[in-house]
């Protein structure tokens, strides 16, 4: 085994020894509903979403491109096992934050589900804008260890939870990679008990943040913009994640010109 792969291996063995696997099923009832519960809730503007393209909440022919990439995104994950999803791509505003809250929404609407949504694009965190948060949240405080998680996040209706950032962060990249980080997540996967965390990340090719934190997701869905995103990004990319984590797949967005029947080009 090469020394990247090495590394990576001890991280992921270093990951599940602190305890990636779940403390308690996620059905109803026992500890990790009762922390659910105690999250402070919030009930976003469903107008204010779809001003800001966010169309999964409520289901129906809007939700449907999304909710075709859930529902393969569920079944890829559960047959690997794979409880970490990371969304990014290679250049800035290919619509990372649009598709993460696109697919949350739609992963709510499964009541069995719980997701979790982590920002863990600390340069240009838009979440909390875009969903009008009214607290003014910073989960890079608990990564630091300088706050605990139930004052950092919301709760959306029963199964879906969002941790985000109202402001950018320097030292981002050290902070993503840093012991306090990789605690905080062990430690919310063994009370909170996701069924799926979702990173939404920043792009790859304009900083090392992403680079540092692919070794703490299961995979990763790569974003590119048609008629922006380049062949040549995409496949640098692509290796980069490869040599850490999975490719769940790639998505062409922005798509201007599409096949009604087939609204995303791609996705493996
Ligand atoms: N599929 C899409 N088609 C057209 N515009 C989009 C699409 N997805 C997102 N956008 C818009 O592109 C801009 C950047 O989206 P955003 O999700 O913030 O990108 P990123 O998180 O990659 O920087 C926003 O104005 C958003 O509304
Ligand atoms: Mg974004």
């Amino acid at each position: 085994m090469g020394t990247i792969q090495e590394a990576i291996a001890k991280a992921r063995a270093t990951r599940n020894a602190t305890g990636a696997e779940p403390a308690v099923a996620t059905t109803s009832g026992g500890p990790a509903s009762a922390q659910w519960q105690q999250l402070p809730t919030f009930k976003p503007s469903i107008r204010r979403l779809r001003r800001n393209r966010i169309v999964a909440a409520d289901g129906g022919r809007p939700a449907m491109d999304f909710d075709v990439i859930r529902t393969r995104m569920m079944q890829v994950m559960a047959t690997n096992g794979w409880k970490r999803v990371a969304i990014t791509s290679p250049t800035a505003s290919c619509g990372k934050s649009t598709m993460v809250l696109n697919l949350a929404f739609s992963l709510a609407r499964h009541r069995e589900h719980k997701t979790m949504v982590i920002e863990a694009d600390l340069r240009k965190p838009s979440i909390a804008r875009t969903m009008q948060i009214p607290q003014e949240h910073q989960v890079s405080r608990v990564f630091e260890g300088r706050a605990t998680f139930e004052e950092h996040a919301v709760r959306v209706g029963e199964n879906l939870i969002f941790a985000t950032n109202v402001n950018a962060v320097a030292g981002s990249a050290e902070l993503l990679q840093s012991t306090g980080t990789v605690n905080t997540l062990n430690d919310l996967t063994n009370r909170y008990a996701p069924d799926m965390m979702i990173f939404d990340m920043p792009p790859m090719l304009t900083g090392d943040d992403t680079m540092a934190f692919l070794n703490q997701v299961d995979c990763v869905l790569l974003l590119a913009a048609a008629e922006h995103s380049t062949i040549k990004q995409i496949d640098a990319c692509e290796r980069d994640i490869a040599s850490q984590t999975n490719v769940m797949g790639v998505i062409l967005n922005k798509c201007r010109f599409v096949d009604p029947d087939n609204a995303y080009d791609y996705y493996e």
